[in-house]
């Protein structure tokens, strides 16, 4: 284990088991159709590569990056698009991929913009809901969910802190001593 981690929430095996259960699910609602993963960047893009391969179905892949800004109490939903997607999401089944559900800001700003281009629908999958953290009003609709976590600060399998921890296999609770300073 890496020496900045508390405790492991969620081993390789238990993200993988979840990760071939989403892609089931996701194959039977869409054999009828080519759907775009939009991987939101940078933390899904784990996530969503092994999303992906796991699927038995013709799918393509795009890429948004956002950012949320203004003050983080207020969920508003206002964001800036840093990176749009490439593909004309005109007509087509869009699922959303991200990592981590926590204020919902970014995702609750991205729908009306996405919502603009016309889409067949839209759906969301998420692996990490944090729990505790949004009123009922701030919800979003999770179409499809990898895990209910509690309200603290993790790392790996995409997940950040100041840019590290992306690469550990795991997905963990950083030592507070880490964003701290102490
Ligand atoms: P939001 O608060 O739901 O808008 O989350 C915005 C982004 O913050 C997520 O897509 C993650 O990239 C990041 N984030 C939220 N919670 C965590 C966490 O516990 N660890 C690492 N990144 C997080
Ligand atoms: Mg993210």
């Amino acid at each position: 284990m890496h020496k900045d981690i508390e405790r492991i929430i969620l081993t390789e095996a238990q993200i993988a088991d979840k990760v071939t259960s989403l892609a089931k699910e996701i194959e039977k609602d869409y054999r009828h159709t080519v759907p775009v993963l939009l991987c939101i960047l940078n933390g899904a893009f784990i996530f969503a590569s092994d999303l992906m391969r796991a699927l038995g179905i013709d799918v393509e892949i795009d890429f948004m990056q956002a950012a949320s800004y203004g003050d983080k109490t207020f969920s508003k939903g206002s964001i800036t698009i840093l990176k749009d997607a490439t593909i004309d999401l005109k007509g087509r089944d869009v699922l959303i991929v991200e990592d981590i559900a926590d204020t919902c800001i970014t995702l609750k700003g991205l729908v009306p913009k996405l919502e603009d281009y016309g889409l067949n629908s839209l759906k969301l999958c998420v692996l990490l809901n944090k729990t505790g953290v949004r009123e009922e009003k701030d919800d979003v609709k999770i179409d499809y969910k990898g895990f209910d976590i509690p309200n603290e600060f993790v790392v790996g399998y995409g997940l950040d802190y100041d840019n590290l921890y992306r690469n550990l296999p795991y997905i963990g609770i950083l030592k507070r001593r880490v964003y701290t300073n102490e």
